[in-house]
């Protein structure tokens, strides 16, 4: 198991914030050194457009561009370099997907199967295409507690024309994770192709795309230690190939004239369009190679070990309402109570402890779980639990008064 301390000591933020206690990392990962050094280099060093130059700084910023791609394969267990796409971030690759595969697949009778725990990013760019295609939204039903449901999910695949299954990886509220490898071969079984969105799941669980046999699968870098402004569409290169790109422009063409014909470049670069986000791709890879370091499967024990600790010491709260308590990861969702979540958030601010409230981004989830807005403390390698003592403290002593207080 890694040194928790000596990691702590790797994350300017924490270093300087000795007191902050950052229970968001659902939000956003804080990032280490060595990302942040990176970035320093690239604008330091060689701080140059990429492939486009013919010089020497631009054949370096290309091949460390082109490096993190193979750093993102070997991350996946994809089959190829090709099959990774840089964008924007998680919602940017979700959106190409939409209209890039879905528009141009899909059509009227045909069904995308979603579920109501899945947050904005991944069910409004489907409410678009439906709306496109005239295909229908259909919600496979979770279970009481919010898990998902097998049997519900298949029969949702007999009894519709299901095209196209987008589903989340782990629920950002209640840290549950999606049994993806299943969902995946019953989607296959019914001629469905699978979308993951991996946001919640890629920065906190070894992820081999092929053993999934997962279609398309979307997340960002800031969620994984790696610098904003920077996503990953991982997708079977034959998807890829058939899919068109969202934007136009330099860079994704290989040849245009006058008489308006173009002609794309290969996957992944037909996707690439414009100056990409060149600094935080290259530091993307120091970001893939600090979470190795420390181990994908270690991390994801440690953090479950933390979520474990945690629901352990609520119970000693009698203000407490968990909504999950059984997470699957390092994401707790609970509520104090008789306190709106914000007010909470606030006395907890007051405390110097960040956490998110609200829905989340997650609104069709009020219906699973009955609260629209909860407090999510969402943990990563970083934290201790020594940190989760000092909040259970502060837990302890939360009171309607005394959040009226700090907010007045
Ligand atoms: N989707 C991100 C979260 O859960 C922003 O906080």
């Amino acid at each position: 198991m890694f040194d928790v301390k000596k990691v702590r000591n790797d994350f300017a933020m924490i270093r300087n914030h000795p007191d902050l206690i950052y229970f968001d990392n659902g939000a956003t990962s804080f990032k280490p050194d060595c990302v942040l050094e990176s970035l320093m280099h690239y604008y330091t060093h060689c701080n140059s457009n990429i492939h486009r130059g013919d010089y020497d700084i631009s054949f370096e910023a290309s091949n460390m561009y082109e490096a993190t791609r193979e750093a993102v394969k070997n991350f996946l267990n994809a089959r190829k370099a090709e099959e990774i796409v840089f964008t924007a971030g998680d919602t940017a690759s979700l959106n190409t997907i939409a209209y890039g595969y879905a528009e141009k697949y899909l059509k009227e009778g045909d069904a995308i199967l979603s579920s109501e725990v899945e947050h904005a990013s991944d069910i409004l760019p489907w409410y678009v295409i439906a709306e496109k295609t005239k295909a229908k939204i259909v919600f496979a039903p979770v279970k009481e507690d919010g898990r998902f449901d097998l049997q519900a999910y298949e029969e949702c695949l007999r009894n519709n024309r299901v095209r196209f299954v987008a589903l989340t990886y782990v629920s950002n509220v209640l840290g549950y994770i999606y049994p993806v490898k299943e969902i995946c071969a019953l989607a296959h079984r019914y001629g469905a192709v699978v979308c993951i969105d991996g946001a919640q799941a890629v920065p906190h669980l070894p992820i081999d795309v092929q053993d999934l046999d997962m279609d398309f699968l979307t997340f960002s870098s800031h969620k994984m230690c790696g610098p904003e402004g920077v996503g990953v569409l991982y997708g079977k290169k034959e998807l890829l190939d058939k899919m068109d790109p969202l934007f136009q422009g330099g860079g994704a063409n290989a040849r245009f004239d006058a008489k308006q014909n173009v002609i794309l470049k290969e996957t992944p670069y037909k996707f690439e369009a414009g100056t990409p986000n060149v600094s935080s791709v290259i530091a993307l890879k120091d970001a893939i190679g600090y979470l190795q370091g420390i181990g994908m499967e270690e991390l994801a024990a440690y953090e479950y070990e933390l979520a474990s600790y945690f629901l352990k010491r609520l119970e000693e709260c009698d203000n407490v309402i968990v909504y999950n308590p059984h997470t699957d990861t390092g994401i707790v969702s609970f509520n104090i109570k008789g306190v709106f979540s914000q007010d909470a958030a606030t006395y907890f601010n007051s405390k110097n402890i960040a956490v998110r409230t609200g829905n989340h981004c997650a609104k069709m989830l009020v219906d699973i779980i009955g609260v629209g807005d909860t407090i999510r403390a969402s943990f990563y390698f970083y934290n201790t639990k020594e940190e989760i003592d000092r909040f259970i403290d502060v837990i302890k002593e939360t009171t309607l008064e005394k959040c009226i207080e700090v907010v007045l």
